[in-house]
């Protein structure tokens, strides 16, 4: 029998002759540290609902969903026309046009937070915007951020935020920089308030689900005491709904565990499929990018500048209307939720009735692995355990989502996936049998007890 490495080099000949012309092109290969897999990605052609096909023809249960930007799946047939008809259209008039209106206010009428809204073109783009404009509306210059918690990679959230990294780095970032960045651990209220007392702080931004998307699980009472001492201490609440907006409820984290940040932002699934981001929030805050007739010293001393070619173009514009008002009025979110909620105690009974040493749980429609060790299991679906889960353990990532890519399976990042709206039964039940045979497979190296 071949091995897992062996039979993944058997079955994806194709994506290794792209890889070795992307690995000429690009460093290592790639667009997106993400998609970097040893000892080559595959190289994807076709999606549709919750399935993909790569150049080889093998097809999968796709649960990177766009890295999170298909709630609904691919090529939802309402986003669809909508965009085909854009295109007709034009791709950009270099103007304002009548879709950015409907889609920003379908945005304030869905989330709670939001009175007023400006586009960018990206999630980096959205969390680089809240913080200047926290920044400019509070007069201080502190941000504080929770460890591991993402929020895309421009200078101030940048690199590799390990948990024993005082500080996000990268090289490449000017000296002095994170001077006034302070990173506390995620979930610890006692060190959340040290940070705010000095009343220094512009915002304290995070991951409402934890970092990388629950990950590192932080319990939804952290929130309300954050709300509450931001509000104390006159710092402002940013929830990086990038991933977590309108996948959690129509009205994001913040809808689901009532709890009110002062501004958001958002990209993926607010652009249905399409390049585009926003933050939304408070008007007094986002009143910060106004411009004033007649005001030459806020336009040019006080105001924060905001510029960006593709921000609110129309194709992203129609598509993300189509998608949200989806959300709005369709049972979407309660089917991603349904199926991943499946999905998970599935797994679990797999691994209780074959003593695999691991577990599964999920926030929403975004759920995660334990493997490895012998990790407590979630009493139904969520993390509602005092310990923090560990993960897939090092040494499984690599052969685990070999072996997963072999049996049809793709794995957002190393240790879960995003569900949407177009995984059924079929797909659960598919994925089930595919971790299954997975860990046979590594059984059958010794990799796993
Ligand atoms: C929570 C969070 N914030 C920000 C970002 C950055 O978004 P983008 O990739 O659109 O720049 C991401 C991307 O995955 C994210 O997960």
């Amino acid at each position: 029998m071949p091995s897992i490495l062996e039979a993944y080099e058997a079955l994806h000949r194709g994506s290794r002759v792209l890889a070795e012309r992307a690995g000429t092109v690009f460093p290592s290969g790639i667009n997106h540290e993400a998609r970097a897999f040893e000892p080559f990605p595959i190289y994807v052609e076709r999606a549709a609902g919750a399935r993909k096909w790569d150049v080889d023809g093998n097809e999968y249960v796709d649960y990177v969903g766009g890295h999170g930007a298909l709630l609904l799946g691919h090529n939802r047939p309402e986003v669809m026309a909508a965009v085909h008809e854009a295109l007709e259209r034009g791709t950009h008039f270099g103007a304002s046009q009548q879709w950015e209106i409907e889609w920003g206010q379908r945005i304030i009428d869905m989330v709670p937070c939001v009175e007023r809204v400006r586009f960018t073109s990206s999630g980096t783009e959205a969390t680089m915007m809240a913080l200047r404009l926290a920044r400019a509306y509070t007069g201080r210059e502190r941000i504080v951020k929770l460890q591991e918690h993402f929020h895309g990679w421009h200078d101030l959230v940048v690199g590799r935020q390990g948990a024993d990294d005082a500080r996000p780095h990268s090289t490449g970032v000017p000296t002095g920089f994170y001077d006034s960045l302070t990173i506390v651990p995620s979930g610890d209220v006692a060190a959340l308030k040290q940070a705010l007392d000095a009343r220094d702080v512009a915002a304290v931004i995070l991951e409402p689900t934890g970092a990388h998307w629950g990950t590192h699980p932080l319990a939804p009472s952290y929130l309300q005491e954050l709300r509450r001492l931001t509000t104390e201490t006159g710092t402002l609440m940013i929830m990086d709904e990038v991933i977590t907006g309108f996948r959690m409820a129509p009205g994001g984290a913040q809808e689901r565990y009532g709890v009110v940040p002062d501004l958001s932002s958002f990209a993926k699934i607010v652009a249905g499929g399409m390049p585009g981001g926003c933050v939304g929030g408070r008007e007094d805050i986002l009143d910060f990018l106004e411009i004033r007739p007649n005001d030459p010293d806020w336009n040019g001393e006080r105001r924060v500048a905001h510029q960006g070619t593709f921000n609110a173009n129309p194709v992203s514009a129609v598509a993300g209307i189509a998608a949200l008002k989806i959300i709005a009025e369709q049972d979407d979110v309660a089917r991603a939720d349904a199926a991943t909620a499946a999905l998970v105690r599935g797994i679990n009974d797999l691994f209780k009735s074959q003593s695999v040493p691991g577990s599964a749980w999920a926030a929403s429609s975004m759920w995660h692995f334990n493997l490895g060790y012998d990790a407590p299991h979630p009493a139904d679906v969520e993390w509602t355990i005092e310990e923090q889960p560990r993960g897939i353990l090092p040494a499984l990532v690599r052969p685990f989502r070999q072996a997963l890519y072999n049996h049809g399976v793709d794995l957002m990042g190393n240790s879960g996936g995003m569900v949407s709206s177009a995984h059924g039964e079929r797909e659960v039940g598919e994925t089930i049998l595919a971790v299954g045979a997975a860990v046979a497979d590594l059984r059958a190296e010794g990799l796993l007890d």
